[in-house]
């Protein structure tokens, strides 16, 4: 796993946010919500909206094209909706938030 920082430890006391954020090669959505910080794919699995630009509600983060909803602890989607979002791992450090991304195999070649 490969640990990267992402925000100084001091934004959780802020305000709560959504923001798209670029990591190692990927487009990730980041999500200041209830004091934690969870991070997910940006892309909706259903049509490819940015999820960056949706909101919260309840723990899920809401598409903004056709209201998917995605439980932003585990990724899964709404009930019917046959559908989920991949989700990485996070840790708050004494320096900083870090996003745990997995080492591709494909560096090593
Ligand atoms: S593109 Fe996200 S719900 Fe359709």
């Amino acid at each position: 796993m490969n640990w990267i920082k992402l925000f100084p430890e001091n934004v959780l006391k802020g305000e709560d946010f959504i923001k798209r954020i670029d990591v190692s090669g990927k487009r990730l959505c980041a999500v200041k919500a209830q004091d934690k910080i969870f991070v997910i794919q940006n892309k909706c699995p259903h049509a490819g909206a940015d999820l960056s630009l949706g909101w919260c509600s309840n723990g899920n983060i809401v598409c903004p094209y056709h209201r998917h909803e995605f439980d932003l602890t585990t990724g899964r989607g709404k009930a019917g909706q046959g559908n989920y979002v991949y989700t990485y791992p996070t840790e708050i450090r004494e320096d900083g938030i870090y996003v745990g991304l997995k080492e591709s195999w494909w560096k090593f070649w």
